[in-house]
């Protein structure tokens, strides 16, 4: 149990986001927030309660409006994500 949780646990994740498709290699454990903001440079999405309360961080995912803090970018392997950037 305690090995699943060390550091150096990646996937291969392909997203597509803003319509360009990413093939990443992601800790298991990152919120597709910090993807988001950390790995591709998008900072529209705001960190504001990192808990899923206040919203701040909302991004579409395949169309449906969700909270990007609150999702492990590795279960969204060849998902559409659209963020405020891509809008418009
Ligand atoms: Fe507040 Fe995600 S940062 S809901």
């Amino acid at each position: 149990m305690l090995e699943s949780l060390e550091a150096g646990h990646t996937s291969s994740v392909r997203l597509r986001v803003n319509g360009e498709w990413y093939e990443l290699s992601l800790d298991n454990r990152v919120a597709l927030l910090d993807v988001l903001r950390e790995g591709l440079g998008l900072t529209g999405s705001k960190k504001g309660c990192d808990h899923g309360q206040c919203g701040a961080c909302t991004v579409l995912v395949d169309g449906r409006r969700v909270n990007s803090c609150l999702l492990l970018a590795v279960a969204l392997d060849g998902a559409r994500v659209t963020t405020v950037e891509g809008l418009g």
